[in-house]
């Protein structure tokens, strides 16, 4: 039996080209080896305020970019998270077994309850336990993620461990799979920060529907490090950033690259950079152009349909071990 992936984004910002290199190419590589299912998790999106017409463009903006960046629907699954109701009720299940300082500690909360300090919601709170419940639903063996919610992960198997513990063997025990490079696409205004779709300024990243020539005046404003040298090390971390994007785009090595511009100047990898994202995002943007939305709803029922049946089971299955009449 194949194993099986789950993953999922959110449908708010601007999906980059971190999402792309940090997530979605993984499961493009992932999906013929693996039972796989992507998630695009609008209840998770609604943890920070959502405007609801912005809301329903995103979803299935973030399901056409699925589709765009090569996730086959003959393949995997692609569903919406609101469309199959067992995420939402195993969650609170999960949440009477999960302990408040497990959550406090989760850098994302910590991170996004200072940026939206005037709405700490509950559900902010508990975003990683829905989050392990998309993932436990579907006995779940791995989860291709960026680097940054490799905490989640932790804590989804601390709630499966603890649940199969008390109640007897239920969840599979996920691991998480992050690809070395991928793990952070950093801002290109900031490599200290990672690329990210909230980001103050557009000049952070690439944007999936960016064209030609916003890539390459951002690419050209992208910061740089003071010597000259092109040189791939964690001393250069601007360099080293702009190098990975290059790497994963053309499938090239890192040290490879490093050989070709050596001698050369910063001005001259930038244009080739430039051009190597805009080789990427023509295509890229080609498709996304020709899927109509009609197309995708379709896509999206069906998906939901495929993975109901599994969900449903699992539920049964939870509540009859706890007890649940
Ligand atoms: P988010 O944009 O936070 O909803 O993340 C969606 C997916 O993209 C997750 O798997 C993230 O880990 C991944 N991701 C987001 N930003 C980056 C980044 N800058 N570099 C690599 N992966 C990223
Ligand atoms: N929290 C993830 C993020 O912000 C998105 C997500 C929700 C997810 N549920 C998931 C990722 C389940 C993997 C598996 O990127």
């Amino acid at each position: 039996m194949k194993k099986r992936i789950f993953s999922g984004i959110q449908p708010s910002g601007t999906l980059h080209l971190g999402n792309y290199l940090g997530a979605i190419k993984n499961w493009v590589a992932l999906q013929d080896k693996y039972d796989s299912t992507f998630c695009v998790v609008d209840l998770h999106a609604i943890t920070v305020p959502q405007k609801p017409a912005e809301l329903r463009q995103k979803t299935i903006e973030v399901a056409k970019i699925y589709l765009a960046g090569g996730v086959d629907p003959e393949k995997s699954a692609i569903f919406v998270q609101s469309h199959v109701s067992e995420h939402t009720e195993l969650a609170w299940i999960l949440n009477t077994i999960t302990k408040l300082p497990e959550l406090e500690r989760m850098t994302q909360f910590k991170d996004k309850s200072q940026q939206h300090n005037q709405n700490i919601n509950a559900g902010l709170f508990n975003y990683p336990v829905l989050m392990a419940a998309d993932i436990l639903l579907y006995d779940t063996d791995v989860v291709p993620v960026g680097e940054d919610q490799v905490q989640h992960i932790e804590i989804t198997r601390t709630l499966a461990r603890r649940f199969n513990q008390m109640f007897g063997e239920t969840f599979t025990v996920p691991e998480p799979y992050v690809v070395e490079e991928g793990m952070r696409i950093m801002g290109l205004d900031d490599p200290a920060k990672k690329m990210s779709k909230s980001a103050e300024s557009a000049f952070n990243y690439i944007s999936l529907t960016d064209d030609p020539d916003t890539v390459r005046e951002k690419i050209k404003k992208a910061v740089t490090d003071s010597e000259k040298e092109i040189r791939y090390s964690d001393e250069k971390p601007a360099i080293k950033n702009l190098i990975n994007i290059y790497s994963l785009l053309d499938n090239i090595k890192p040290q490879e690259i490093e050989d070709i511009y050596r001698d050369k100047r910063y001005s001259e990898f930038k244009n080739d950079l430039a051009e190597t994202i805009i080789g990427f995002l023509e295509p890229f943007q080609k498709k996304y152009n020709e899927i109509d939305d009609g197309e995708v709803r379709k896509i999206l029922g069906e998906g939901a349909e495929k993975v109901r049946p599994m969900a449903e089971n699992k539920m049964r299955e939870v509540k009859e071990k706890m007890g649940l009449i």
